[in-house]
């Protein structure tokens, strides 16, 4: 832990984004970048990766559907046909890789944290429930059930967070077929077994 840095990197980061995200995307990111630096001084996580991280993990919300699949190809990532009829879903994954790239940021961990924001999975890192959360719970957001409860239980108990927010996604999507489904699905079990298993 430490006080937050904001280097020359951080700030050559936030100019390059700013330009190629919408402003209310660049709010949200702005967003996540303060409650994920938050989030890791209360889990006593590194504070400046997680500002890091929080900043880039919408960096690919900008690039258009084919641009989206080419850039997840030509790293030899898979594509699942929910994410081919809908490449906006490939914004995490394709964000990992500008990440490296054009952000210069390759450190794995903080590229393993955009790639998961979407949809979580089972045994994060601590730095990807961060970045998890923080998207979910930053200031911008309104319009989520049980925002505030959300929002004062992650600097309470992570896992408990992770499976409210995961089943918020799930009774809001409630189709069960994409993508999102299947992982939020896998990452609500492995959540609330923990919560559960935490009880007993
Ligand atoms: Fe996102
Ligand atoms: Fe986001």
């Amino acid at each position: 832990m430490g006080t937050i840095v904001i280097d020359e990197h951080y700030e050559k980061c936030r100019k390059i984004l700013k330009e190629n995200i919408s402003p209310k995307r660049y709010a949200h990111s702005i967003g996540v970048s303060n409650t994920a630096a938050c989030l890791a001084m209360r889990y006593g996580c590194d504070v400046n990766k997680a500002y890091l991280a929080g900043l880039l993990h919408d960096c690919a919300k900008g690039l258009k559907p084919e641009e989206l699949v080419s850039l997840v190809e030509s790293e030899g990532m898979e594509i699942s046909e929910s994410e081919r009829d809908n490449p906006e879903l490939l914004h995490a994954k394709a964000g990992s890789i500008l990440a490296r790239d054009k952000y210069k940021t390759g450190d794995d961990e903080i590229m393993g944290s955009i790639c998961s924001h979407t949809t979580g999975r089972p045994a994060m890192t601590l730095l990807e429930e961060i970045i998890f959360t923080a998207d979910y719970i930053e200031p911008n957001r309104t319009n989520i059930p049980n925002l505030e409860e959300i929002r004062r239980s992650a600097f309470v108990d992570m896992d408990r967070t992770i499976a409210l927010i995961c089943r918020n996604t799930l009774d809001y999507l409630k189709s069960g077929r994409s993508v999102i489904d299947k992982m939020t699905t896998e990452t609500y079990e492995y959540y609330s077994n923990r919560v559960n298993r935490s009880k007993e």
